[in-house]
């Protein structure tokens, strides 16, 4: 299991903007621009964008049988994921040479073998958030998981000890801004019952998976009709009133066996067929009671598309 905690920065209140005329395009702060709308609203009744394996942007080192084609999964680093609308960010602590990186990794079965690759360092996350909400007054959701020491063999990486977790919880602080619930054990759901104990950083800004208990199951396919039709049916299946479970879309596809290889397309090809599809396909779906919280892709652009489509979806479906 991969016990960990989400991590939330504040969405203040402070003064909205006033009456901003319709627009083709949303700010790089786009949920303070919209604080009227969205102010007041439980994260249920928004929805927001979000990366995939956010800090896969760029490899700094790997295994063997890793490179760009079978674990880079997006193009903008997390500064510019920031600016372009993105607001929940998939990432993966690992262990390397002593320090915190981001890091795509599998257990490769056929090789009884780790394989993968180290992304953004998680100090110079830390900087890309900060430099971010120096001037941005922005909700940002982080979701730690798969967290592996990959300086132990390569044969079996174990996933993070207490102490480890705590060095990267201690580095995480670093963050500033987080954001505090008054109730920060109890807020949401209650029953931690993950393995790893956020001890006092339960009240600086740390919580476990049952505090925002989501629905996140991915596809598992590199066909894109498949995913579509399996994203969308769990979406109307999950999502039958604005308070059911609070519902990531995971708008991805993921390679087989043979295009890990390098026999086919690599992620970033998979996530360029996927992307359009996302604007023709979802729409049909929506209604006042079945939307999704988390639009979720590999290879967030900045092209102002995501943002747009989940400030239509907090207009037109999603209300107070
Ligand atoms: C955060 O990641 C964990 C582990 O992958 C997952 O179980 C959980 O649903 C995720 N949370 C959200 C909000 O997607």
């Amino acid at each position: 299991m991969f016990a960990a905690a989400l991590y939330l920065l504040a969405l203040s209140s402070v003064a909205s903007v006033s009456a901003i005329p319709v627009k083709r395009a949303q700010p790089v702060d786009w949920m303070q621009a919209n604080i009227g709308l969205l102010g007041s609203r439980p994260l249920k009744h928004i929805c927001i964008p979000g990366s995939h394996d956010a800090g896969m942007s760029q490899l700094n080192g790997g295994t063997l049988f890793s490179d760009a084609a079978n674990t880079q999964t997006q193009t903008l680093g997390i500064a510019a994921q920031l600016a372009a609308g993105s607001r929940y960010f998939d990432i993966r602590p690992v262990i390397t040479d002593g320090t915190y990186s981001t890091g795509h990794y599998s257990d490769i079965t056929e090789i009884d073998s780790w394989q993968g690759s180290n992304g953004q360092s998680i100090s110079s996350v830390i900087s890309d958030i900060n430099s971010f909400t120096s001037t941005n007054n922005e909700l940002i959701i982080i979701n730690l998981s798969h967290a592996y020491d990959t300086d132990a063999g390569n044969s079996n990486y174990p996933i993070f000890t207490q102490d480890q977790w705590n060095a990267l919880f201690a580095e995480l602080t670093g963050i500033n801004h987080r954001y505090v619930d008054p109730n920060p054990t109890t807020v949401d759901l209650t029953t931690p019952d993950d393995t790893i104990d956020l001890g006092d950083y339960a009240s600086q800004g740390f919580y476990q998976y049952s505090q925002l208990n989501a629905y996140n199951e991915y596809a598992d396919t590199n066909t894109l009709s498949t995913m579509e039709s399996d994203q969308l049916t769990k979406m109307a299946a999950q999502r039958t009133s604005p308070d059911s479970s609070y519902f990531l879309l995971s708008w991805t596809l993921t390679q087989d066996a043979l295009e890990t290889l390098g026999l086919g397309d690599s992620i970033l090809e998979l996530a360029a067929s996927a992307y359009p599809a996302l604007f023709t396909a979802l729409s049909p779906k929506l209604s006042t009671s079945t939307y999704p919280n988390i639009l979720y892709i590999d290879n967030f652009q900045n092209d102002g598309k995501m943002v747009n489509l989940a400030m239509t979806i907090n207009t037109n479906y999603a209300s107070s």
